[in-house]
């Protein structure tokens, strides 16, 4: 495909969102177009998918919830991100297949390999170019998300050992993938990750 695909992963609280935007700004620079987009929510479905998967009350099955996130992607790789990239777009995203591995497969105990195999049906395969692991630990991870704010989503929520899981398993999947993965160490100040980033991107923009 003509475009570019990356995605940013990392835990509640890692800085994925204001990674993505200063990408999003540096790539428009370079003259190239940007679609910036995330998981859960990227569409209208999506939108309507992320209310309940991350606010609902009342319990969600956890492979009720690992089809929530697996329909969200199937419409938002079917009617957004594929197009895009057919288009010759640079497609910036905020999460992907490797949240469900991590928080379903990992964090709900589901089995990485049949949440991930799910999500590539969902998506026709549709792998990433590059995916960015923004890395920090579960404590603090947590002591920045209660700096910023006073509710949590449904995910936010959960214990710090779920979060402890959910950490374990973005690093083995950036470690099964090493030429796929940039894992960056979040504590890191915001403009010396986002160096790391471009210059591994401006890699990928200059291939033939
Ligand atoms: P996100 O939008 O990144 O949260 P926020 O903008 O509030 O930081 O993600 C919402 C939550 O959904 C986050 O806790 C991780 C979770 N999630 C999954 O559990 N599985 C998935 O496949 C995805 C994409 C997200």
């Amino acid at each position: 495909m003509a475009g570019l695909f990356v995605t940013f992963e990392g835990g509640d609280g890692s800085g994925k969102t204001t990674q993505a935007g200063l990408l999003e700004s540096w790539v428009t620079e370079q003259g190239r177009r940007v679609v910036r987009t995330r998981e859960p929510g990227g569409t209208d479905l999506g939108l309507e998918l992320r209310e309940i998967v991350l606010h609902r009350r009342g319990h969600i099955a956890p492979r009720a919830e690992a089809l929530l996130y697996a329909a969200d992607r199937a419409q938002h790789v079917d009617t957004l991100v594929r197009p895009a990239l057919e288009r010759g777009d640079v497609v910036v995203q905020d999460r992907y297949i490797d949240s469900s591995v991590a928080y379903q497969g990992a964090g709900r105990v589901l089995g990485g390999d049949e949440v991930r195999d799910l999500s590539r049906w969902a998506v026709e395969g549709l792998a990433p170019d590059l995916t960015v692991l923004l890395d920090l630990d579960e404590a603090a991870a947590r002591s920045r998300l209660d700096a910023s704010r006073t509710t949590y989503d449904r995910l936010e929520a959960e214990a710090q050992d779920f979060h402890a899981r959910v950490r374990a398993a973005f690093l083995a999947i950036a470690d099964a993938e090493p030429e796929r993965f940039l894992v960056v160490d979040a504590t890191l100040p915001v403009d010396e990750i986002a160096a790391s980033v471009r210059s591994r991107v401006e890699t990928l923009l200059d291939r033939p």
